[in-house]
This record gives C-alpha cells, sequence and structure tokens, in this order.
C-alpha cells in the first residue's frame, strides 16, 4: 500500500530537505507550504528524479487553510502515515521587550497550529491502527537561555504536548516523535523577528544583540538540513521509535551536560558558553 507523508512548511530548509528525504524513501509526499510559488525547485527535483512529491498550500497559522489541505489529502488518499510538523520561526527580545500579543503570534505557529495539525490528522491515524507525528522540536525546548524565550517557551511547550500525546496515542498504534536539533544552516535566522519592543533602546539591548549576532554565526557554521531529514527517516523506520531524537554535536553536547549536571551548575557552564 501507498504510503502517505505530509510535511508542513516545505519551502526551504529542514522542511525542503525532509520531503525530498520522504519522497526518496517511496512515500508519495504532501510538500505543504503557505507560498506555493516557493515550490519550484521543489517540483523541478521531483520531476528529475521522478519523485511522487505534491505541493500543496497549507499556512499552518490559518484553520481554514490546515482543514483544506488536510481534507483535500483524504479526499486523495484516504491515508495519512506521516505527519511532519516543521513549520515554524523565531521571535528574538526578552520577556520585558515581548508583548503578550507578539508571544500569541508566536505560539500560534509554532505551538497552537501543530494541535491543529494533529487534531486533523488523529482520527484517520487511529482508524488506520498506525501512523507518525513527527514534532520539529529543538535543542531550546529542554534549554532556556536569555533573548528569545517566545520561542524557547514555544519549543519546550511542544516538548510537553508531544510526551503527553504518546500516551494517549499508544494504545492506537500512532507514535510520535520528538526532533530536538541544534544549529542548522537554513534560512531560519534570515527568517526570524524581532520583538517591536527590542529594537528600542531598552536595558536589554546588549544582551539581545549578543545573543542574536552569536546565533547567526553559528548558524553560517550549523549542520545541514539533511541530517535532520536523514533523521527523520531512521525514526520513523525504527521498530519502537524513541520518544526523542537530538541532531548535530552541538545539540548533543549541550543535552549531555543537562543531564550530567544539576540545574544550578548547568546553568553556570551556559553562562561560561553564553557570554
Ligand atoms: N535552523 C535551526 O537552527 C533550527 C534548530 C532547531 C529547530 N529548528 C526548527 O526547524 C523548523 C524549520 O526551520 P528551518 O531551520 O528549516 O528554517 P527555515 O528555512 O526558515 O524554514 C521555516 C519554514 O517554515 C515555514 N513557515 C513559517 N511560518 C509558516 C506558516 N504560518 N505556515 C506555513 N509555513 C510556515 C517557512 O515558510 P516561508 O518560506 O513561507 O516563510 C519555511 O518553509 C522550525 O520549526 C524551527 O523552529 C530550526
Amino acid at each position: 500500500m501507498e504510503k502517505v507523508a505530509v510535511v508542513t512548511g516545505t519551502s526551504s530548509g529542514i522542511g525542503f530537505d525532509t520531503a525530498l528525504a520522504l519522497a526518496r524513501e517511496g512515500y508519495y509526499t504532501y510538500a505543504t507550504m503557505r507560498n506555493t510559488a516557493k515550490g519550484d525547485k521543489l517540483k523541478e527535483l521531483s520531476s528529475k528524479e521522478s519523485l511522487k512529491i505534491d505541493v500543496l498550500e497549507l499556512d499552518v497559522d490559518n484553520e481554514n487553510s490546515a482543514k483544506t489541505a488536510i481534507k483535500h489529502i483524504l479526499d486523495q488518499k484516504q491515508r495519512i502515515d506521516v505527519l511532519v510538523n516543521n513549520a515554524g520561526w523565531a521571535l528574538w527580545g526578552c520577556v520585558e521587550d515581548v508583548s503578550v500579543d507578539e508571544f500569541k503570534t508566536q505560539f500560534e505557529t509554532n505551538f497552537f497550529s501543530i494541535i491543529r495539525l494533529i487534531q486533523e490528522v488523529g482520527p484517520t491515524m487511529r482508524k488506520q491502527g498506525s501512523g507518525t507525528i513527527v514534532n520539529i522540536s529543538s535543542v531550546v525546548g529542554r534549554i532556556g537561555f536569555p533573548a528569545s524565550p517566545a520561542y524557547i517557551s514555544s519549543k519546550f511547550a511542544l516538548e510537553g504536548l508531544s510526551e503527553s500525546l504518546r500516551f494517549e496515542f499508544a494504545p492506537f498504534g500512532v507514535d510520535v516523535i520528538i526532533i530536538e536539533p541544534g544549529v542548522i544552516k537554513t534560512n531560519f535566522m534570515k527568517n526570524m523577528k524581532m520583538a517591536k519592543k527590542s529594537e528600542l533602546d531598552t536595558v536589554y539591548k546588549d544582551i539581545t544583540t549578543k545573543v542574536v549576532s552569536g546565533v547567526k554565526m553559528m548558524t553560517e557554521m550549523g549542520t545541514h538540513p539533511k541530517e535532520v531529514a536523514s533523521t527523520i527517516v531512521k525514526a520513523i523506520k525504527d521498530k519502537k521509535p524513541l520518544p526523542r531524537y537530538i541532531v548535530g554535536n552541538d545539540a548533543a553536547m549541550f543535552l549531555e551536560a543537562k543531564k550530567n549536571k544539576t540545574d544550578i551548575e548547568f546553568e553556570n557552564y551556559l553562562k561560561k558558553e553564553l557570554y
């Protein structure tokens, strides 16, 4: 039976490489993106390699768009085997510089949209008695640092959601996997947004500028998104998928340090790394 995969945010980066990797594994892949004009490269590669990739419009912030896209897929294929919740972006600015509305905007894409999509595909996967939800979290889904609390807390929330969902879906044969990449070389820092107030001369200006430029520099030397894509393929092929898969030596190093240190020891270690 032809297996069907759906990936969100495939116009660039991790989503782009994941859509390709799943199609190369034989999945009929719906490469969704909010602006399908950005799908030309995927279409070109898919026709060159005779891959089964459908570029489909899906703005994850828009409930109607999510419902329409999933209905279209189910009308065509009657099944969904893999959903990769990848679409996401980062809002920078310290807590006092980020309005509650800005926090909500960040959570809309990185968290609430994922609940919406899981609710759309859940009934189908349960009926199938199989399926895998892959949630793209981050190393910062388990590690907090200054200047991006909205992004970081959206990924912490996603980790909690995923842990709960693993229990709820297990009796129905549906797996939930968290992917925790470190710094990956994608358009992530080009697509990032600054909170309005953080552009002003606030007491947090220096720390925000320092952390943002540090992460921008690290991104240039980041892991290739293909590594995230191949980890996702490996994870969904595992007989008993683990709750979490870490990608990148940087992520592995920080998470290992967190595991082996007390909270205070780890905080001091991070301060040395950051400042
Ligand atoms: N790069 C890293 O260092 C890193 C590390 C850990 C985790 N991650 C996570 O990996 C995921 C992918 O990011 P990336 O690094 O590949 O960055 P990217 O190249 O900027 O890709 C982000 C993708 O999300 C899409 N997107 C944003 N808002 C959307 C919306 N409302 N509806 C549909 N698509 C939307 C973007 O589409 P547009 O082209 O239309 O903007 C783009 O396709 C994110 O969840 C990110 O948090 C990244």
